[in-house]
């Protein structure tokens, strides 16, 4: 198969794109989207048959669920049923964070296919605000089930071209909408009423809205990032040891004086500054050096380019990856545990921090 990358730089090309996109989705077929975070691979969430094919485009387990994107807030009844005791709490967010970079689990109606949530009885849902995204849904008028658009337990596209890399030859389009402007996938929260006013958002996914950002609406609890039988529904994201995983291996080496290079061996730098008194600069001779805050030095920056870098790196022809830990304030809680989750060591050393604020 051959895959068309189809422009949206300009109004008129904008306006084919959309229309392009939302008659293959609208015929059951895959096509590649952009959103705010990283690009997805989507489908009409209401055909099962479509959504049959994202699976197979990706080689993804039937047990890992997809995200089902929203037009808008109020079309939420067609795929969830918020219990009373926390539709307050789901307004709240809503109204606070969508369109944006935020998933909430909740209870799904039965227009949702099992296919879609692998059986759970909940759906992840989100309104994404990448605006040919949101013209896509609009235009498809179903809600659009999309993964991440990479091989399973690959790392996350963030442009189109990446997303070629991973799915070109097996998908019939991508919709370039740029680089993602957030560059990690969405934050993921299951809402849990409480006796006192205020509820307990389960963190299953740590994204970009940040634990300070949740804050104000609910207390935060991070759920116990255990390996769990690969066979069982994911009901919390990224629970495999190997995800988000570049080819090459990666090691996140959290203290430089554990990081003594083997002779023969060529190996690429992934530093958050670049600065020499991070301590890593001078540990090897580095094949690569890459970094990833070069312009404002902000959290903002190096999420954009994290997976992206990572890619490049990946591509690069060295034997392995180093990574420089960052600290885990704001964005830095998601860019570290993507590191951890794609670091050789996986999931098993992570720190056993089961609150997160
Ligand atoms: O930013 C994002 O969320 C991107 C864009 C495309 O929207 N999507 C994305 O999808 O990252 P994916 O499939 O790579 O990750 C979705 C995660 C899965 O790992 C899955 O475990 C979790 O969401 N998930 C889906 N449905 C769930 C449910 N009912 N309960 C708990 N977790 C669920
Ligand atoms: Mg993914």
């Amino acid at each position: 198969m051959s895959t068309i990358v189809v422009p949206t730089d300009t109004k008129e090309l904008a306006i084919d794109a959309v229309r392009r996109a939302a008659d293959l989705l609208h015929a059951g077929e895959v096509v590649a989207l952009p959103t705010e975070t990283v690009y997805g691979l989507g489908a009409d969430a209401f055909n099962e048959a479509a959504v049959a094919k994202v699976f197979e485009a990706k080689e993804r387990p039937s047990f890992d669920p997809l995200i089902v994107h929203l037009p808008a807030a109020a079309d939420l009844p067609r795929v969830a049923s918020v219990p009373p005791e926390i539709e307050e709490h789901v307004g709240r967010l809503a109204a606070e964070f969508w369109p944006g970079p935020l998933t909430i689990v909740l209870p799904k109606t039965e227009a949702v296919p099992d296919l879609v949530t692998a059986g759970l009885p909940t759906v992840a849902v989100r309104v994404s605000a990448h605006p040919i995204m949101s013209q896509i849904v609009r235009a498809l008028g179903n809600p659009i089930a999309a993964p991440s658009a990479n091989r399973f337990g690959r790392i996350s596209p963030t442009s189109a071209s990446a997303v070629e890399a991973e799915l070109g030859g097996i998908i019939p389009m991508i919709v370039d909408g740029g680089a993602c402007s957030a560059g990690l996938e969405s934050t993921i929260v299951q809402i849990e009423a409480t006796e006192k006013g205020k509820p307990i958002f389960h963190l299953l996914r740590s994204g970009p809205i940040t634990p300070d950002m949740l804050k104000p609406f609910g207390k935060i609890k991070r759920r116990k990032p255990t390996d769990r039988p690969s066979t069982e529904p994911q009901d919390a994201p990224g629970q495999l040891a190997s995800h988000y995983a570049p080819r090459t291996p990666l090691r996140l080496v959290e203290n430089p004086a554990d990081f003594k290079p083997e002779p023969g061996k060529e190996y690429a730098l992934l530093s958050y500054r670049g600065e020499p008194k991070d301590g890593y600069l001078h540990l090897a001779d580095w094949a690569e050096v890459a970094v990833l805050t070069p312009g404002s030095g902000k959290q903002a920056e190096a999420a954009v380019r994290l997976f992206f870098v990572m890619r490049q790196l990946d591509e690069s022809g060295v034997d392995e990856i180093i990574a420089e830990p960052m600290s885990e304030v704001g964005l830095g809680i998601a860019m570290m545990d993507r590191l951890r989750r794609a670091s050789v060591k996986g999931v098993d050393e992570r720190p056993d921090g089961t609150e997160v604020a």
